[in-house]
């Protein structure tokens, strides 16, 4: 093995995103496997660096692991030339700052999503990361998931013929925090802190449509807070001033129409927290994080709409379960792989900053639009991928 160690800067570590997705299942899963094999048949082992706020955290969370770096000194450790990667899965309100940090001492970084909380902001960050050569990715989770995985083979054998339309459906009921707990952080329910469904949701979104359907030309919003008070975790009641909901349209290039509802004020009554129904021509799919079950045209029902006759049919009954075929791999750990051989060996890796300021991009505009009442457009290549 000739391959040193990738030192890889890991901030925001006790969160949920940082802790779990990157630092468990992707970073330490991949140090226990031996490191990302290399297009020469090589290894490159990872060796992170914890950082945050709390020392004690932080050292606990170290020792839990067999962790032997941890610092509560940023600065410190993007001076250190043996970490070359910078990660950040800090609250979206402290990300531009560290990132900017990070660039200018010549780290290649990689990040959650919103890249920032402005449009402005996320162009300013893919520019700088340009002018200054490093390397730069964005999460794009999404497109991992089992379901979402069995949809873009759908789409990739031709299953659908011409595609018409797309209906998502995404939302849980996010419990207010009073008598019973809130499953999420109480920062994303506050508009001051970066909170908010749409500047959450709406970056997925686009990199799934975008991949997946077309580039989103349009989008028309209506963003609301259902739920306007919330207890935080210290059990004190706060203003929940961030949207909560999202009602979306968007208009795809070549003309597909995509219809998003995200919420966190919403009881399910469905088989997955997402699910996406895909209509075309030649046949139907409806995927979700897992399953994924599909309905040809030949084997379409003709319901006839008759208001006096109850209707006997089960249509459920009707579809197909997409089979999984392959074992899939945890997606945070499949795109940390991609990056480091994107670090390393400069593999592709499409989904950068540029694509993550496409998100940020879409964001704005539905809030745009939800304030304005207006559907809004969407120009193409801002900024060019
Ligand atoms: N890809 C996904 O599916 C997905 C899902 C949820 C969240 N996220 C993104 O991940 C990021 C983290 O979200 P989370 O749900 O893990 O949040 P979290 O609140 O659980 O964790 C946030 C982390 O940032 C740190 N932090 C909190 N306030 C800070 C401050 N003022 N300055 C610096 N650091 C601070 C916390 O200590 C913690 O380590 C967000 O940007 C969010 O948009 C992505």
């Amino acid at each position: 093995m000739g391959t040193a160690p990738l030192g890889i800067v890991m901030n925001g570590v006790t969160g949920r995103m940082g802790y779990r997705q990157h630092l468990l299942r992707s970073i330490l899963a991949i140090r226990e496997q031996g490191g990302v094999l290399l297009s020469t048949g090589e290894r490159v082992q990872v060796r992170p660096l914890l950082v945050g706020r709390r020392a004690a955290a932080l050292q606990e969370i170290a020792e839990r692991h067999d962790i032997e770096d941890w610092t509560t000194d940023l600065d410190a450790a993007l001076a250190d030339e043996r970490w070359r990667v910078y990660a950040d899965f800090q609250v979206t309100s402290a990300r531009v700052a560290a990132i900017k940090r990070a660039i200018a001492a010549g780290r290649d970084v990689y990040t959650e999503k919103p890249t920032a909380e402005t449009h402005a902001e996320a162009v300013e960050l893919a520019e700088l990361a340009a002018a200054a050569g490093v390397k730069n990715g964005v999460v794009h989770d999404k497109l991992f998931l089992p379901g979402l995985l069995k949809l873009k083979r759908l789409l990739d054998s031709g299953f659908f013929g011409q595609v018409l339309s797309v209906r998502g459906e995404f939302g849980y009921w996010v419990f207010e925090g009073g008598w019973q707990p809130a499953q999420r952080p109480s920062w994303n329910y506050r508009a001051e802190d970066g909170g908010g469904i749409v500047v959450d949701m709406f970056p997925h979104w686009n990199y799934v449509l975008e991949d997946l359907f077309g580039r989103v030309e349009s989008v028309y919003a209506k963003a609301t807070t259902h739920i306007t008070s919330r207890v935080d975790e210290r059990g004190e009641p706060y203003a929940a001033t961030a949207d909560d909901a999202a009602y979306g349209v968007f208009e795809l290039e070549g003309g597909v129409v995509a219809q998003i509802n995200s919420s966190w004020a919403v009881r399910v009554d469905r088989d997955e927290l997402v699910e996406f129904q895909v209509d075309g021509t030649h046949g139907s799919a409806v995927a979700g994080l897992f399953g994924c079950r599909i309905q040809p045209r030949n084997a379409t029902p003709k319901p006839v709409w008759n208001p006096d006759v109850p209707d006997a049919r089960d249509y459920r009954a009707g579809w197909l379960e997409v089979p999984d075929n392959d074992p899939v791999e945890n997606g945070f750990k499949v795109q940390w792989e991609q990056f480091v051989r994107h670090v390393v060996e400069d593999g592709p890796h499409p989904y950068d900053f540029a694509s993550g300021a496409r998100g940020v991009r879409l964001a704005e505009a539905g809030l745009e639009s939800s304030r304005t009442g207006r559907r809004v457009s969407i120009e193409a290549g801002v900024p060019a991928r």
